[in-house]
């Protein structure tokens, strides 16, 4: 049995790690003990004369952002009445053989599971009914703690969350740095498209940090931070703030900002902040900063949908160029298995081109590159632009994207390994730089997405 201690006035016992689970009312400490193997499991002594209060000041005092509420006897009522009075602290109740009543006023919108015996099943199912994510189940008085500890291992949400992910990665975004001076004087920051403008009067902004980068708790007690809106100049900032690098302010250029916190140079504008309002929100917080001092230019942002970053100036260049009198040649730099994919030139023995149209004959476009695809056996992904330039030996407009290329055939294809390109038998010396900045940007893991579960955010590399 853990020692009783004490904080803030309440007396509590505390065992486990993981999740937080508060136990109240009859039994807890019984409860707190059995399920002490997988979760941070605490009982509360319910003592003070506001006992609502006395939960939210002990959830305070240990730092625990939200929890899960088990109530037996007067305890049950005390459970759907904390939820009811502070929905975003707690995660889900379960109610054991207590039928409590139900101020149905106070809407309780976390899942709730209330475990009674037959008897009470009625009662039981009509308490359910009146919260919005409620659930009755009978159990005889010996299989109690088993219902409740499959309700607790559940999920909490019946979503896919890669999908879920998907699904919000078809907004498109900026991309921000977010920084700030931190409180042990070490700056800190990361990579963010969940900036959103708040409010001109007063003038507020937020975003959202996830629960598990490593930076949250110093944002998290900040005094406050600033928003750097990257320009399209940037993707590597991005990368590297994207990255749990230390050293992430000894490679970016910056300065301190009015404020206080870290300005990156370059960017296409910033919002220096002070602290306005911390939000707990699921597994991220939302940090709402009041702005202090801002200053912006007219660099192209740089843009983010689908895990992809999108450069307005590229996309601009490339409606020129197909636009433009003179020739457009149009390919694309395909990967297959990590390796770069090329087809013979039939104008230059043993010469190799990228697979592209337009070179000759009448200007290019990109349907008919995707049909050249298709003749030479391969599934394409195409779609983000790579390069748009004038080539300046043949005055030609070239418009070359990236993607991954599935080989249906090998046909022609000769596929080269990017440490191996064989750089002399390609047409000329732009489509060589080209892919020299290519196959650098390759190797520094520039074509990176922001991907992970709720728990943990990763950044991995798409294409
Ligand atoms: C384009 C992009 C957008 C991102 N947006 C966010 C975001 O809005 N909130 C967040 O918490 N993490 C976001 N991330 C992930 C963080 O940048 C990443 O987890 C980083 O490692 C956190 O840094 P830290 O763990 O050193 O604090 C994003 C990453 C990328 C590449």
């Amino acid at each position: 049995m853990p020692a009783h201690k004490s904080i803030g006035g309440s007396r509590y016992s505390e065992q486990g790690e993981g999740e937080a689970i508060v136990f109240l009312g009859e039994d807890a400490a019984r409860l707190a003990d059995g399920f002490a193997g997988s979760f941070r499991a605490i009982a509360l002594d319910i003592s003070a004369d506001d006992p609502v209060a006395q939960v939210r000041r002990l959830l305070d005092d240990l730092g625990i952002s939200s929890a899960n509420l088990v109530g037996k006897g007067r305890g049950a009522a005390l459970a759907l009445a904390v939820a009811a009075a502070f929905p975003h602290r707690v995660r889900r109740i379960a109610l054991l053989e207590t039928v409590p009543e139900h101020d149905a006023t106070a809407p309780v919108l976390c899942p709730a599971l209330i475990v009674t015996g037959e008897t009470h099943r009625d009662r039981a199912e009509a308490l359910a009914r009146r919260l919005q994510r409620g659930r009755g189940a009978v159990a005889a008085a010996g299989e109690v703690d088993q219902v409740l500890g499959a309700f607790l291992a559940e999920r909490l949400s019946s979503f896919d969350n890669r999908e879920l992910r998907s699904a919000f990665g078809s907004f498109m975004t900026g991309v921000t740095i977010v920084t700030t001076a931190g409180i042990d004087g070490q700056p800190r920051g990361f990579t963010a498209n969940s900036f959103t403008s708040v409010s001109l009067e007063p003038p507020l902004l937020m975003i959202c940090i996830g629960k598990q980068a490593a930076s949250m708790e110093v944002f998290r007690h900040a005094r406050g931070f600033a928003v750097n809106i990257l320009s399209e100049a940037q993707k590597d900032i991005s990368v590297l703030f994207a990255s749990k690098r230390p050293d992430k302010f000894d490679v970016a250029e910056w300065r301190a900002g009015p404020f206080g916190n870290p300005l990156i140079e370059g960017s296409a504008a910033w919002f220096d902040c002070a602290r306005y309002q911390v939000i707990d929100a699921g597994d991220h917080i939302v940090l709402m900063g009041h702005i202090e001092a801002f200053s912006y230019s007219d660099a192209n942002p740089l843009g983010y949908a689908r895990g992809h970053y999108i450069t307005l100036g590229l996309e601009q260049a490339a409606v020129n160029a197909a636009s433009s009198a003179s020739r457009t040649v149009v390919g694309a730099i395909l990967e297959n298995d990590n390796r770069l994919v090329l087809l013979p030139d039939a104008s230059r023995p043993n010469g190799l081109v990228l697979p592209e149209v337009g070179r000759h004959g009448h200007s290019g476009s990109a349907s008919q590159l995707h049909d050249l695809l298709q003749r030479e056996g391969m599934d394409a992904t195409l779609g983000f632009l790579f390069a748009v330039f004038e080539n300046p030996g043949t005055r030609e407009q070239c418009i070359y994207y990236r993607g991954e290329a599935l080989l249906h055939a090998r046909g022609r294809t000769v596929l080269a390994d990017f440490e191996d390109i064989p750089w002399d038998r390609l047409p000329d010396e732009a489509t060589r730089s080209m892919l020299r900045r290519y196959a650098a940007e390759r190797k520094l893991g520039r074509f990176k997405v922001y991907s992970g579960d709720h728990r943990q955010g990763t950044v991995k590399a798409v294409d």
